[in-house]
């Protein structure tokens, strides 16, 4: 595989490997497999934990990395093209990792460039490295990515890791349960795509009580700087708010995850439960992010004890 696009690129044996790797990562994160490659880190989106587990990665494995983390301190600011600024990086890179505001910004970079590239988040449509550490995450806790039943919650309309999940899961039959308010329910093409798949799902827009049969509790931030309308924003930002004492009666495997950042909708007081795995779920991507790196510069077979 010489790029990470989206989530729906890779095959059930493509997704387990990266997780196996992975895992090998996770027992010996030092290894100087990527000496003399350059990384380069193109962020037009703001970002905490992608941007510094992907420069976490390369720099423990030996990369050096170049980039920006703000469009504003790249010429794209003075009217650069995207294609430009992608010619340009290939002259200094072995790998671009990119975050961009544009649904399919990350394809159209992939057909343009000389070098791999990485999707580290494209608009409201694909974030396939979270998908990864997710789909990781939930075989650690679970011991099985097959039959789980899996609660998606808050902005399923614009929240591209959920989208991107759903894709991931279809080689291991899910059952999705999607909580939103009405403005923000999953789009009608994820919907079709389970139908067509055969996933199951149901559609609530209450969370108290609807997640008592999950396994996994998937929280979600609304995605304030998709909306047009601030307003529409307004009403809906703090339509959940996971609370302790709503655990209660949920499943003793259940485990809460959050691509975080979090603004609201998981209360700090569940952060001492043993459900509570977003923190730990955001450590995992750091050795998911050096299998992928690994897989699309052609990197096999380094990684011994
Ligand atoms: N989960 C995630 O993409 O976080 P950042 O926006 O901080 O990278």
């Amino acid at each position: 595989m010489k790029n990470l696009v989206s989530i729906a690129d890779c095959s059930k044996q493509q997704l387990l490997e990266i997780l196996s790797l992975a895992a090998k990562f996770e027992e010996n994160p030092n290894q100087k497999i990527l000496d003399g490659k350059i990384v380069a880190t193109l962020f037009f989106e703001p970002s905490t934990r992608t941007r510094l587990s992907f420069e976490t990665a390369v720099n423990r494995l030996g990369g050096r990395v170049i980039g920006f983390s703000d469009a504003a301190t790249s010429s794209s600011s003075k009217g650069e093209t995207l294609h430009d600024t992608i010619q340009i990086v290939n002259n200094y890179a072995d790998v671009i990792v990119m975050r961009h505001h544009l649904d399919g910004a990350a394809r159209y970079a992939s057909e343009v460039s000389r070098v791999p590239i990485v999707n580290a988040g494209d608009g409201s449509n694909q974030h396939p490295s979270q998908t990864l550490l997710d789909l990781y995450s939930i075989q650690k806790t679970q011991g099985t990515l097959e039959n789980l039943h899996i609660c998606l919650v808050g902005d399923l309309k614009y929240g591209r890791t959920v989208h991107s999940l759903i894709m991931a899961m279809v080689h291991f039959n899910p059952t999705f349960h999607f909580i939103s308010p009405n403005e923000l329910q999953m789009p009608e093409e994820y919907k079709i795509f389970c139908r067509k798949n055969n996933i199951k799902f149901t559609e609530s827009t209450e969370l108290d009580g609807n997640f008592n049969n999950a396994d996994i509790l998937y929280m979600t931030r609304v995605q304030r700087e998709r909306f047009q309308d601030p307003m529409e924003y307004e009403k809906v930002k703090n339509v959940y708010t996971l609370k302790k004492s709503m655990l209660e009666d949920s499943k003793p495997n259940l485990r809460i995850l959050h691509p975080l950042p979090r603004v609201g909708e998981i209360d700090v007081d569940v952060d001492s439960s043993e459900k509570a795995y977003y923190f730990q779920q955001a450590q995992n991507g750091l050795y998911i992010r050096q299998a992928i790196l690994c897989m699309v510069l052609g990197i096999d077979g380094l990684v011994e004890d």
